[in-house]
């Protein structure tokens, strides 16, 4: 009898763990074994709303290998006493350095260079030609200031940027002090940056901040990135902002609907779109499959869960 099921293809080191509470069903055919599931171990392409969740009369844990979690009916998982857990922190250092490649990527405009030199357009060194703009000087607008905003303040440091934030939470004084970070109103944010990082959750209070009148509030010439989620942003605001200013530019990394990018998107010259890799490095991955598998086993040998969702 399965006792657990995967939606995704686990790391042996992984299975082994699961399969010391019990014999492991999936990812083939996984939506057929959850009547007998008690853990279900997934990812967040995949929704688990209430619909789903009762097919899965035992189920005790919900163990998901990411650290957001919006694809989970929250609400319909606590009703029937069932653990959601997630992977924070393990993915930190992998995503804020995708995110730093994206903001040099965008205000470098390597995307653009490459694909110059790809066309045959490069024929050599020139004084004038291929300009992107320093980071040395300018501001940082973080957009959500936890653990992976943090991590990026932490390389913009390095980079000579002024850091600025608007989060729900406020930065503990130490984290301030060693940040420089100021906190500013959302409004602050948007005028004062020369680049916007976003890295909050989506909500309903997150979902499309970035709207039509914020991007248009925005600095002119400046950048907006987005490692978090694709909803944060109006996408179609978004591609006008980029087309008519505010914006210089942008660089993303997640979008409203992921199996359908906006062809204006793909047209324009001054995004850097890349395929939601923010975690995706193979020490990272192993971290969040491994870490899913903990939380699963622990609930299934009758212990609390290693990093519980709390809301
Ligand atoms: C997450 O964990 O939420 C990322 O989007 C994928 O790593």
């Amino acid at each position: 009898m399965t006792r657990i099921v995967t939606t995704f293809p686990l790391p042996d080191e992984a299975l082994a763990l699961l399969r010391e509470a019990g014999p492991v069903a999936g990812p083939e055919g996984w939506r057929d074994a959850l009547a007998d599931a008690e853990a279900l171990v997934t990812i967040l392409t995949e929704p688990i709303d209430a619909a789903l969740i009762d097919r899965a009369p035992g189920l005790r844990i919900v163990a998901n290998a990411a650290a957001g979690y919006e694809h989970v009916d929250l609400a319909a998982c606590r009703e029937r006493g069932i653990v959601v857990t997630n992977t924070p922190d393990v993915l930190t250092d992998a995503t804020a350095d995708l995110t730093f490649a994206l903001i040099l990527s965008a205000v470098r405009e390597l995307s653009r260079a490459e694909r110059s030199l790809r066309a045959g357009e490069f024929h050599g060194w020139g004084f004038w030609d291929y300009l992107g703009c320093d980071l040395a000087g300018k501001t940082l607008g973080i957009y959500g200031m936890g653990r992976i905003g943090r991590a990026v303040a932490r390389r913009a440091l390095a980079f000579g940027m002024r850091i600025i934030h608007h989060s729900r939470a406020p930065l503990s004084p130490d984290d301030a002090r060693a940040l420089e970070a100021e906190a500013v109103s959302f409004d602050d944010l948007l005028a004062r940056s020369d680049v916007v990082s976003l890295h909050a959750p989506l909500t309903e209070e997150t979902r499309h901040a970035f709207d039509r009148g914020a991007l248009g509030r925005m600095r002119r010439g400046s950048y907006l990135v987005n490692t978090a989620r694709g909803a944060l942003v109006d996408e179609a605001a978004l591609v006008d902002a980029l087309r008519d200013g505010p914006l210089a530019g942008a660089g993303l990394d997640v979008y409203e609907d992921e199996t359908a990018i906006p062809p204006a998107l793909l047209d324009l010259p001054n995004v850097v779109l890349l395929p939601h890799v923010g975690s995706a490095t193979r020490e990272t991955r192993a971290r969040m499959a491994m870490l899913a598998a903990r939380n699963a086993h622990a609930v299934l040998t009758g212990r609390p869960p290693l990093t519980p969702v709390d809301e």
